[in-house]
């Protein structure tokens, strides 16, 4: 006897504000890393407020957006990354849960929680000759703002080290797992076999508020206390 099929369908995952955060995002750290190598140092502090308003989006977003943008449903305990990395890694096909998968959830947070140190460590950095700086190394000495300096440009050779980790793993999803995880974060949607997830998605208002509030928060935050 043949088993029932069961019903393939397009799911939606990714909501618009977690697609635009992320293509902006990945942007602006063009943009930051050409300016930075540029010495074009105004921009590059503005390219660096910006991405301080949308890592403060994203995590207001990771409490109140939608279902899978949630930090409390991509981020699961070591039993679940254990298993995902000796056999969900290696299986094709629809997965147990939408979004990110166990591994890939603890890779995300890594990538938020450097960025978030790269922006502060640049806020607080001295070029050689004390020339240029950030916002707020009026507070440091010279020698901690050259040691903040270093440890920005640490911080982003790690970070670009976890962001090859992360195109390596979408192209991998892509040559073996045969998925199009890029399609999924252009469009929102993905195919889906089975019985589809119950997924809540928040509303593109709030995360417009949330923007606002963050961008404000930022400007309030170098206007009234940074010196640039
Ligand atoms: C500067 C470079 C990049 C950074 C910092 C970055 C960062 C991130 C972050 C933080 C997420 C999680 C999104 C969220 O939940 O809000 C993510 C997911 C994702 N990124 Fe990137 N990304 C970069 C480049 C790329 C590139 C070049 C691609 C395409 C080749 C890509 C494809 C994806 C995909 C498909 C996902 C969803 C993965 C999944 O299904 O779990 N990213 N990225």
């Amino acid at each position: 006897m043949v088993a029932p099929s069961l019903p393939v369908s397009r799911l939606k995952v990714w909501d618009a504000p977690v697609r635009l955060f992320h293509w902006a995002l990945a942007g602006l750290i063009g943009c930051a890393w050409w300016t930075g190598e540029q010495g074009m140092l105004d921009w590059h502090r503005l390219t660096g407020y910006a991405i301080l308003t949308l890592l403060l989006f994203r995590l207001a977003w990771g409490f109140a957006g939608s279902t899978t943008a949630r930090f409390s449903q991509f981020l699961r305990g070591p039993r679940a990354v254990a298993a995902y990395l000796a056999q969900g890694l290696f299986q094709r096909g629809t997965p147990a849960r939408p979004g990110h998968n166990p591994a890939g959830g603890w890779s995300v947070l890594a990538m938020l929680s450097l960025l978030f140190a790269q922006v502060a460590l640049g806020f607080f950095a001295v070029d050689v000759d004390g020339l240029e700086s950030g916002p707020f190394a009026y507070l440091v000495d010279f020698d901690t703002g050259r040691a903040a300096a270093q440890a920005h440009h640490l911080v982003f050779n790690l970070l670009l080290a976890l962001i090859a980790l992360h195109v390596l793993a979408i192209a991998w999803y892509r040559l073996f797992k045969r998925e199009n995880l890029v399609g999924a974060m252009l469009t929102g949607s993905r195919e889906w076999t089975g019985q589809a997830p119950p997924l809540r998605f928040a509303s593109p208002l709030l995360a417009l508020v949330l923007v606002l509030a963050a961008g404000l928060g930022v400007w309030a935050l170098i206007r009234f206390f940074g010196q640039a």
